[in-house]
């Protein structure tokens, strides 16, 4: 029966290692962030210009030095085209420029992929950030029909394939990811990851990433306030530290 109890207390010893907080690390070693939803009104992120202009303020506390962000770009949903993005940034570049709120804004975008989306590689413009880095993402519910034939497709024409938040797509395990990475996707995790804000499931994975040095990028991913109002919790984090210390991360060269 001891042996029992010490064994309890063993586990317990361990998850409460586990949830130990450390010193807060903030988020100016990263410098740049590389996914979010700042521009209003044209996705499902920030509805309006105040809005955009709180979450910047506090992206800047946070320690962001520039901010690309990312809207949607969707043939059902968010039919969004490099004019209006373009359009949209320079509405919020004066905003911030009008209240003295130092800090970089660039813009790309987060393309869905899909059957039209394949059909514009090679013929339309694409928006990239960096070295010709294209920021895709995936339907939660399965994997594209062609999905690696449209990351060749977009690494024959020269394109660095960033796949947004490969930790939420329930249907990669190890074998896919080690898959993708042989194929030389760039991974992003989300912030909120660390944390265990979409599920534990997802932490797990994040956990597993961090360690099998995967993660090329971190990114907000922030749609609004409430998502912000969050990142604070993930300087705290242990997996944000491991993250750090893998090295393996490239805002800041960007
Ligand atoms: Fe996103």
């Amino acid at each position: 029966m001891r042996a029992m109890y010490d064994w309890l207390f063993d586990l317990n010893i361990f998850k409460s290692k586990k949830k130990e907080k450390l010193s807060a690390l903030d988020f100016s070693c990263l410098q740049t962030d590389i996914h979010s939803h700042l521009i209003p009104a044209i996705d499902d992120g920030s509805p309006d210009l105040e809005t955009s202009i709180k979450i910047i303020k506090e992206m800047k506390e946070l320690g962001y030095k520039k901010l690309i962000t990312t809207p949607h770009i969707m043939s059902d949903f968010y039919r969004n085209s490099p004019e209006i993005i373009r359009v949209g940034l320079e509405k919020l570049r004066h905003e911030l420029k009008n209240q003295s709120i130092d800090i970089e804004l660039n813009a790309a975008a987060e393309y869905y992929v899909d059957y039209d989306f394949e059909q514009k590689i090679g013929k339309e413009e694409l928006l990239t950030f960096g070295d010709n880095y294209i920021l895709i993402e995936f339907s939660f519910l399965e994997p594209p029909r062609k999905m690696f034939e449209t990351i060749y497709k977009l690494q024959m024409h020269e394109y660095k394939v960033v796949l947004a938040h490969p930790e939420r797509y329930p249907f990669f395990e190890k074998d896919e990811y080690k898959e993708l990475k042989e194929k030389n996707v760039f991974f992003q995790l989300n912030s909120l990851s660390l944390i265990g804000y979409y599920s534990k499931k997802v932490q797990e994975k994040s956990s597993y990433l961090i360690d099998s040095g995967y993660i090329n990028f971190l990114g907000t991913d922030c749609h609004n306030l409430k998502h912000s109002n969050l990142y604070e919790s993930c300087q705290t984090e242990r997996l944000w530290h491991e993250l750090v210390a893998s090295k393996s991360l490239l805002n800041n060269t960007l």
